[in-house]
């Protein structure tokens, strides 16, 4: 059995100690708001958050996270009033919407880590989140908002 909490709730997992974490979260727990894309590290589409970095979980076992909180899209906030969220709706930045989550998560990491991000920072935070509907300047100028909102005392 392998332990781990996500979105603030506690797994006992029967599970071989090699699954990767998004298996677990998709196929286990049917948290499928996080997406496989490469499998390899490479397209940041599966970033969920542990202990609040972000991380692939295409290639983090499952025992590396043993104990550990896991965040994932799911649990950005529970009713979608993350500024990352409302912002995303704001500026409309989805088109496929499949490496959106992924996205949202490494925004949201920034923003815990740096909440005024330089639009240097936002660039090198999520330059390895790939987007194939190209919508890198509609996440860069969402996450701006956010910040913005932020600063602003909008909504956690
Ligand atoms: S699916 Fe994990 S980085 Fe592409
Ligand atoms: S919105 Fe389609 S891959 Fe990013």
């Amino acid at each position: 059995m392998i332990s781990v909490t996500v979105n603030g709730k506690s797994y006992d997992l029967d599970v071989a100690s090699d699954t990767p974490l998004l298996w677990v979260l998709r196929d286990s727990l049917g948290l499928t708001g996080t997406k496989f894309g490469c499998g390899v590290a490479l397209c940041g589409s599966c970033t969920v958050h542990v202990n609040g970095k972000a991380t692939r979980s295409c290639v983090t076992p499952i025992s590396a996270v043993a104990g550990q909180s896991i965040t994932t899209i799911e649990g950005l906030s529970s009713d979608s009033t993350h500024p990352l969220q409302v912002a995303w709706t704001k500026e409309e930045v989805p088109q496929c919407g499949y490496c959106q989550s992924g996205q949202i998560m490494a925004a949201a990491a920034l923003l815990s880590q740096k909440p005024k991000p330089t639009r240097q920072e936002i660039d090198r935070a999520l330059s390895g989140n790939i987007c194939r509907c190209g919508t890198y300047l509609r996440v860069r100028r969402a996450i701006e908002v956010a910040a913005a909102m932020t600063q602003n005392g909008g909504a956690q």
